[in-house]
């Protein structure tokens, strides 16, 4: 049985990774799962498969490299998935300090941890494998409408998250030009649906269109993000890792670039018509709730990757069109709303009143 090392699993996109994978693979992978459980970490997101024998879960800071080499030490761990980091921009803006601790050193001590557990005398145990997750917003800014990030454009991160990101994936690249260090690196553009917190655009737009709150769109609104469901990033992790060239880096993208102004007026309008009649909410859900406030410091104006290589290497291309994926994201958030109540409780709401004031 093969064993995974998830990293940040009980996050947005790794909970729906770790889906993903026992519903393709059942029984034959285990999956351990370390996260630290900030304020991003949900060991609700994982309760359908928290009492399966093939998953393990370990509360471990990915910086503290005696647990984490504990672990390589106990388990033979053949794959990495590394999913681990501070991940929202507005954060830090605020507090770059735990970006570069997190995504930078504790990116670090994973590869190290991962190398001298599978390190042989002339290099690497047969077989084991290193993902490191990266986002799209290492490459910067796009300016003109018919450009498009590859994996050969050149880094120009912004914010302190996508520097922090850029100088993990230079560190990723460094070990695989050193030690020939057996990594893949994917920057994949925005993802949206289940599980996902709301402080992010589109969590955070459904909620407050539920609630009747003011919907804050930074600066003119036409900033242009490239959203893709979150299961066809999962299945697209999994792809690279079985079937992509070791050492390659591969961009995945939807092929969906949408104006932020645009997906609110499809996420008032969605839930316009999901709601019932009969419901009371419904008579809030309008574009009155629109309210533009201050631009964000630094605001990157578009992102949209070409996932020409992983479709031409991999065969992976993205299956879920927005107008469906979208639909089931609100659907999610329609029949979760405990979940959604308890992850805006506490903390939550110190940071929107902060944030937004
Ligand atoms: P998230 O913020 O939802 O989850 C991050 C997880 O990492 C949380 O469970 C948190 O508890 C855990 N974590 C944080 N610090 C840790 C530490 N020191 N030790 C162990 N665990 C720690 O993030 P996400 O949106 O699921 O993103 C996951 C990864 O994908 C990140 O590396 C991010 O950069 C990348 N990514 C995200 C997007 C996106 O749109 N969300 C797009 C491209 C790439
Ligand atoms: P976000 O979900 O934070 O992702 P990222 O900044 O990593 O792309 O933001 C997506 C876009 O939405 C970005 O252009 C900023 C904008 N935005 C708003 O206009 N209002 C908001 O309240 C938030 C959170 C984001």
């Amino acid at each position: 049985m093969r064993t995974y090392l998830v990293t940040g699993g009980a996050g947005f996109i790794g909970s729906n990774y770790i889906q993903y994978m026992f519903q393709k693979y059942h029984n034959d992978i285990h999956i351990i799962n370390i996260d630290a459980l900030t304020y991003a970490g949900n060991l609700e997101n994982l309760k359908d498969v928290a009492n399966r024998e093939n998953y393990t879960f370990i509360k471990a800071d990915i910086c503290d490299r005696e647990a984490i080499s504990a672990i390589f030490a106990k388990y033979d761990i053949d794959r990495v998935v590394h999913f681990a980091a501070e991940s929202h921009v507005d954060r830090s803006i605020k507090n770059p300090e735990v970006f570069v601790q997190t995504n930078v050193l504790g990116t670090l001590v994973m590869l190290n941890c991962a190398k001298a557990a599978w390190e042989t005398e002339d290099g690497f145990q047969a077989g084991k494998k290193f993902l490191h997750v990266s986002t799209d917003e290492v490459y910067g800014s796009l300016e003109k409408e018919d450009e498009y990030f590859y994996e050969t454009t050149p880094y120009d991160p912004h914010s302190p998250y996508s520097a922090s990101k850029a100088s993990s994936d230079m560190i990723v690249k460094s070990y695989i030009d050193t030690f020939k260090f057996p990594a893949n690196i994917t920057n994949c553009s925005n993802n949206y649906g289940p599980y996902q917190f709301p402080e992010k655009l589109i969590p955070l737009i459904i909620n407050n269109t539920l609630q009747g709150k003011k919907l804050p769109v930074y600066g003119d609104g036409k900033n242009v993000r490239d959203w893709l469901y979150v299961e066809d990033h999962a299945k697209a992790i999994d792809m690279v890792q079985e079937l992509g060239t070791i050492g390659q880096t591969y961009n995945i993208g939807g092929h969906n670039e949408k104006q932020n102004i645009e997906i609110i007026h499809i996420i008032i309008d969605t839930i316009h018509d999901m709601l019932s009649d009969s419901d009371p909410r419904k008579a809030h859900v309008n574009t009155d709730l629109i309210t533009y406030v201050a631009d964000r410091k630094g605001h990157d104006r578009r992102y949209a990757i070409a996932p020409d290589k992983i479709k031409a290497e991999i065969g992976w291309q993205p299956e879920t069109m927005f107008a469906e994926g979208i639909r089931k994201t609100i659907k999610w958030y329609f029949e979760h709303e405990d979940w959604m109540k308890n992850v805006t409780s506490g903390d939550y709401q110190k940071y929107y009143e902060e944030m937004y004031r």
